[in-house]
């Protein structure tokens, strides 16, 4: 026994050893953390437990032989004492490079995952399909993904970009649910690289310009946070684990936040400016509403004008859907409504209520909207806000018009409660565009068009544009004091408590 286990214990020290102290040494000069210490760095101390480190290639092709772990490190672990599921694609070992048995570790430990109700951690640094290895490690990427669309909307999936992540390694991140990537230079995503661009199509691009975190984080929207190295961006898993169920079947955990739910917010009164037209940043308000103003928002950069982010509300998490009029006014445009779409459909998924905080002058309009399918991508919004069974709380902040009034949570879609500040305007469209319309003739005629203009506008206004309509029907359970709206939504929380989920969903790219 003493003799097989000292043979063991020598094999283990080699696969230890990862690709070797010099490909190590490149790697920390790039200002990157290896694979163990970054699984090591995201769980509790003492807590990993490695799965499967003696598996290698069979393909022997091309001199491959006893690539430690064959490249990835699996296993489980905890984090602020609850299991997780973590790989770590180990760079030092050809690249990270996803060959048939690397691959078939991480759909392993997906299944491993899904069967255990846990959420699952992929730390990704890799050169794509083992290149050595052909069709057999396309079939392991197939694996991992099939296993990654059913553990979706089921237990929370979320990847870290630590280096490059380069063609068939894209899509695994892609069909999870949150992808964060560092700001180190050697971190990038794409499908297709800089050369085989430049042979197709003859762009001159550079591996940052392609697919470093500045595009995916502002332009593509692949990338939903963003941390300046290694350690920080595991420390951002944490918090966000912290906000999330280990899986569907559950809620997310309660966290005494030492912050009065029955605390006023008169702050909001200086917030939001009573002219309409006046922007300011929602991000003022969440703070101001939820627990010790702290806001874990989610895909800052990416179409600004709608905010979304994790809080808490009387220590419960709470998913924050916002129109940001700082930004285009706030208006809803493509990107806008996959952002929010999305997420709704992961909150809903896993047992996060939503609060929406509506200011909205409608869709953007232009050409270049409705080409890109702002049809298409506006109803994603209606689609998941009408599918959701999660408890929805909504506020009427300022303007709520048209199509967007609609979308943005409406009682109609089946938001539970839903508020209005006096100041909210809830109409078809704006006083000025309506008044325009439906009053031409007697402005045309007018002696003095302006004047009259003004007075219609006043007139559409004083009849329409406000939260009386609204509420008189009971499309807007009640008028608020802004002061009282964390006690309120508080409140709605509690008594929603209950609120049966109808049915389960994965949560798509959208
Ligand atoms: C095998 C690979 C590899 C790969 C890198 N390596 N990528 N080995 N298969 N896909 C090896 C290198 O040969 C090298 O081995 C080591 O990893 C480190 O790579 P370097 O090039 O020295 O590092 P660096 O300069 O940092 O560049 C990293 C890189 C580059 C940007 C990832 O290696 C690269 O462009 N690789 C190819 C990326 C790619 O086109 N992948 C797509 C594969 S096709 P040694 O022995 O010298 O240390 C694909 C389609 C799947 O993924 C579709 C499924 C849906």
């Amino acid at each position: 026994m003493i003799n097989a286990l000292k043979e063991v214990e020598s094999r283990r020290r080699k696969i230890l050893e990862m690709g070797g102290q010099e490909k190590i040494e490149k790697l920390r000069k790039s200002g990157k953390l290896t694979a163990r210490e970054r699984v090591e760095c995201l769980l509790d101390e003492n807590s990993f437990v490695e799965l499967q480190p003696f598996v290698e290639s069979r393909n022997k092709d091309f001199g491959l032989d006893g690539l430690p772990a064959d490249g990835v490190i699996t296993g489980y672990g905890t984090v602020d004492g609850r299991p997780v599921c973590v790989y770590a694609q180990d760079f030092t070992v050809l690249g990270g490079s996803l060959g048939e048995m690397h691959g078939l570790k991480i759909a392993r430990l997906l299944d491993f995952a899904l069967d255990a109700g846990i959420p699952v951690i992929g730390l990704c640094d890799s050169g794509g399909a083992r290149i050595h290895e052909g069709v057999d490690s396309l079939k392991s990427y197939g694996e991992i993904f099939r296993r990654n669309v059913e553990a979706s909307g089921r237990i929370p999936q979320i990847n870290v970009i630590m280096g490059p992540c380069a063609g068939g390694a894209v899509y695994s991140p892609a069909l999870g649910d949150f992808v964060i990537m560092t700001k180190n230079r050697s971190c990038h995503m794409f499908v297709t690289g800089p050369k085989v661009i430049k042979a197709v199509t003859g762009e001159d691009v550079s591996y940052s310009e392609l697919g470093g975190w500045e595009v995916h984080a502002a332009r593509s929207g692949n990338c939903h946070l963003v941390a300046d190295n290694d350690v920080k961006a595991l420390q951002l898993v944490r918090k966000l684990l912290s906000y999330l169920p280990l899986n569907s079947g559950e809620y997310p955990p309660v966290v005494n936040t030492g912050d009065d739910p029955m605390r006023k917010t008169p702050e909001i009164y200086e917030i939001v400016p009573e002219d309409q037209r006046k922007p300011y940043d929602v991000r003022m308000l969440i703070k101001a509403v939820v627990d010790n103003g702290e806001f874990f928002e989610i895909q800052p950069q990416f179409a600004p004008n709608a905010t979304v982010g994790f809080a808490r509300i009387d220590g419960k998490s709470v998913g924050i859907v916002a129109n940001n009029p700082w930004f285009y006014a706030g208006c809803l445009d493509v990107d806008a409504s996959d952002k929010i779409a999305r997420f709704i459909r992961f909150c809903d998924a896993f047992n996060i209520p939503l609060i929406t905080l509506v200011d909205v002058p409608g869709f953007l309009p232009g050409v270049e909207q409705e080409y890109r399918g702002v049809i298409r991508h506006g109803a994603k919004i209606i689609y998941a806000y009408s599918e959701a069974s999660v408890p929805l709380i909504t506020v009427v902040v300022r303007k709520a018009y048209g199509g967007a009034y609609i979308a943005m949570g409406s009682k109609h879609l089946g938001a539970d409660i839903v508020y209005a500040f006096p100041t909210a305007e809830i109409a078809v469209m704006g006083p000025e565009g309506a008044a325009e319309i439906i009053f031409r003739r007697e402005i045309e005629s007018s002696k003095n068009p302006e004047e009259m203009r003004e007075k219609m506008v006043e007139e559409y206004r004083r009849r329409f544009a406000n939260p009386t309509r609204a509420a008189a029907r009971g499309y807007v359970d009640d008028v608020i004091d802004p002061q009282y709206t964390r006690i309120r939504i508080a409140s709605a929380l509690r008594v929603l408590e209950r609120k049966q989920k109808r049915r389960k969903h994965g949560n798509i790219p959208l």
